[in-house]
């Protein structure tokens, strides 16, 4: 069954969807994106996706953006076209083609617009019941990871690194030796304190949707976050450490650089966390996530 994508307002098959290798994402990544969870065949948190997309685009200089009611619905029908119960969809706005290579961004901006999406298990998944181990990795990417860019070599080459020494992930360390965040996820710790602590937004770090979810969750339930920068040192000596993301939604780290977390299993912290955001997403947990009422 070919797949349905949607390019430039068109559903079209995924493999017969075509763009101009003089686009400007192609070219110079001039591009930003988002990655939207899916579940019970529902876009996760649709509009604060929508508000980030047009900062992100603003902060390239963009003025006007693609209709936020065209986008999202264009999200129902991908996930009705590709039937994803649970999955994500992702979306890549870039500056477009003009026919050749010139640095300064054309004006007017003729954007792609692209979107497609998959079904792919979130919740009952091994790195969430289990967790998964990180590398530290140097934060090599530039200095304006508030912006969804397209840009990825940086996460590219952690990853791999990560890949190659037999872990599932990697955490950017910043040249002050504190933890920026996870390569495509943002990185928490609970330390021996019991404080949970997660970096404050700034330039240094996507401001994560999922992040900003489990800030309004726990503040429902009277629990704390710790709004600061931690180093890898600390990171290795906490208790508990996971990430968050549309796709990770939230993944226990057992493992940090080599040191083991709290005998190497996700921790009573972790599991909460996981109970209050399954069911924030409007998941059954008992059903959809056993393990994490252990
Ligand atoms: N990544 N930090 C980075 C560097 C990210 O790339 C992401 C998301 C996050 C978490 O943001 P959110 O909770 O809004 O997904 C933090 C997506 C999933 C990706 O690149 O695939």
């Amino acid at each position: 069954l070919a797949r349905t994508a949607w390019l430039n307002g068109v559903f079209v098959a995924a493999d017969e969807a075509r763009i101009s290798p003089f686009d400007r994402a192609f070219l110079f990544a001039d591009a930003v994106y988002e990655v939207t969870a899916v579940y019970n065949g529902q876009p996760v948190d649709m509009e604060r996706h929508l508000d980030r997309l047009e900062r992100s685009l603003s902060e390239i200089g963009f003025t006007t953006f693609p209709a936020r009611k065209e986008i999202a619905a264009a999200h129902h029908r991908l996930i009705a076209e590709n039937g994803i119960g649970e999955g994500f969809i992702y979306l890549q706005v870039s500056r477009g083609a003009y026919g050749g290579r010139d640095f300064p961004a054309p004006d007017p901006a003729r954007p792609t617009v692209f979107a497609f999406g998959e079904p792919k298990p979130l919740i009952d998944v091994p790195s969430a019941r289990n967790g998964i181990k990180v590398i530290a990795f140097d934060d090599i990417r530039w200095a304006r990871c508030d912006i969804k860019s397209t840009g990825l070599l940086g996460p590219v080459l952690a990853k791999t690194a990560a890949k190659t020494a037999g872990k599932e992930d990697a955490w950017f360390v910043d040249g002050d030796g504190l933890i920026t965040e996870a390569a495509s996820a943002n990185a928490w710790i609970v330390t021996q304190q019991g404080e949970l602590v997660t970096r404050a937004l700034s330039n240094a770090i996507l401001p994560g949707i999922t992040r900003h979810a489990i800030f309004d969750t726990l503040a429902q339930h009277g629990l704390k976050i710790v709004e600061r920068s931690f180093s890898l040192e600390e990171a290795k000596q906490s208790v508990e450490a996971f990430n968050t993301s549309a796709v990770a939604l939230v993944t226990p780290v057992v493992e940090i650089d080599g040191a083991t977390l709290a005998g190497g299993k996700p921790g009573p912290v972790t599991r909460s966390i996981q109970r209050l955001y399954y069911t924030a997403i409007g998941a059954d947990v008992a059903k959809a996530a056993p393990w994490a009422n252990e």
